[in-house]
């Protein structure tokens, strides 16, 4: 126990303990926090779907027609017919046969990676042993060195070997698929990099995966939604749908809720309501929650304004930043924009004197990213106005400068 006190006093003491803001208002450009009202530049409610007047109405509907809760997990008791009414229109948006919901991305990324890295472990014994002779060969899992958290947390409870890959390497990927001619391969990537913006060089990954036969799963958090001409994802930015064997995606960010999906074959899907302990052994999202995001999905491909305003808003962030100390990665043109400060300490100090100034930025470190990366993530809405764009500009350039 003491050890435990210690850990914590040292984290207090070195200044580390992060700064754990509550808001009192919904996630828009303007937020309430400690009776104040300051400017968003951290929601990853790109388009703003979580106020939008459709979706609260969707929603709301059906919290009054099956209440509060899904009443069990997917595969025994909780699946109502909005869950499959979502799993189609996450299809239809995705272009793949089929869909499975989960209440997180989190517990999407574990379900998708256990099944297709250790695809025995969920079978029984006795079968496991009968089927053993179709995976007679090692598994070795491909993982860009940024991937998110729950794909690294997944490959550990997959118990498969895992080699790390430099991000967006790709010769380094190809040298170590070469070193493994013999194994059972997965790639696995982020479609668009959660904390760096980038987005992952897909048709290259194509490319080697097709020489040496290896699966492709594409985590798309942030690129769904956003890219593509109809905001299929980062798949459909460079029009390599029919390439990618799984896709894994949460429900948190652009569609404005909360929940995860995987989105592939019929086959594949099939297997995966059958054998991922997420959806056997964790609750169903409420019907509630799961009505909003299918509205949520139908304004998307409907309204195709919202992503317009977005990117007008990231070309003008990009623009006015141009000449100032504003400290910026290979710019992407995605919401997710990093200002690379480096120094724990002083990205810290920033954030601090961000919020003084009535901007809601918080510091981003380890264990999110890298130590001696330390930055402001700053992510844009289609709903911020180019003045409240402006203003951040101004602010950050005369911080950074000092
Ligand atoms: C790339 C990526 N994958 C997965 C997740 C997890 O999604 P969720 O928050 O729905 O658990 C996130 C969330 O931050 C993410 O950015």
């Amino acid at each position: 126990m003491n050890t435990l006190n210690d850990l914590l006093l040292f984290i207090e003491e070195t200044g580390l303990y992060p700064e754990i803001r509550s808001l009192s208002s919904s996630q828009k450009p303007l937020v309430q926090i400690d009776n104040r009202e300051l400017m968003m530049f951290c929601s990853n409610n790109y388009l703003n779907l979580a106020t939008h007047p459709e979706v609260m109405k969707a929603a709301s509907e059906a919290l009054n027609e099956f209440g509060t809760g899904s009443g069990g997990s997917r595969l025994v008791s909780g699946t109502n017919d909005i869950h499959l009414q979502l799993e189609r229109d996450l299809s239809a948006l995705k272009g793949t046969e089929d869909s499975l919901v989960f209440s997180s991305g989190y517990l999407a990324n574990i379900a998708a990676i256990t099944v297709i890295a250790s695809p025995l472990a969920g079978v029984p014994k006795e079968m496991a042993r009968m089927l053993l002779k179709y995976f007679n060969k090692e598994t070795v899992v491909f993982s860009d060195e940024l991937n998110h958290a729950s794909i690294i947390d997944a490959c550990k409870i997959a118990g498969a070997k895992c080699l790390i890959y430099n991000h967006t390497d790709m010769d380094d990927l190809s040298k170590k698929l070469k070193q493994h001619t013999d194994a059972r391969k997965i790639i696995i990537t982020d479609g668009v990099f959660s904390m760096d913006g980038d987005i992952a060089p897909l048709p290259d990954i194509v490319q080697l995966a097709r020489e040496h036969e290896a699966f492709i799963i594409v985590d798309d958090a942030h690129g769904t939604g956003i890219l593509g001409e109809n905001g299929g994802g980062t798949a459909e930015y460079f029009n390599l749908q029919k390439e990618i064997d799984l896709e894994v995606g949460t429900l948190n960010k652009v569609f404005g809720a909360v929940g995860g999906f995987i989105s592939g074959s019929k086959s594949i899907c099939k297997l995966l309501r059958v054998t991922s302990r997420p959806y056997i052994f964790s609750a169903a999202m409420p019907p509630s929650v799961a009505a909003g995001l299918s509205q949520a999905v139908r304004v998307l491909q409907r309204d195709s304004s919202l992503r317009h305003q977005l990117f007008s808003n990231i070309d003008y962030f990009h623009e006015l930043t141009i000449g100032t100390s504003i400290p910026l990665n290979k710019t992407f043109r995605t919401p997710i924009i990093p200002v690379m400060i480096g120094d724990e300490m002083k990205t810290i100090k920033i954030s601090k004197q961000l919020y003084e100034k009535g901007f809601f930025i918080p510091d981003i470190r380890w264990p999110a990213v890298p130590k001696g990366k330390a930055r402001l993530r700053v992510t844009l809405m289609c709903e911020h106005t180019k003045a409240q764009i402006k203003l951040l500009v101004e602010t950050l350039d005369q911080l950074c400068k000092d």
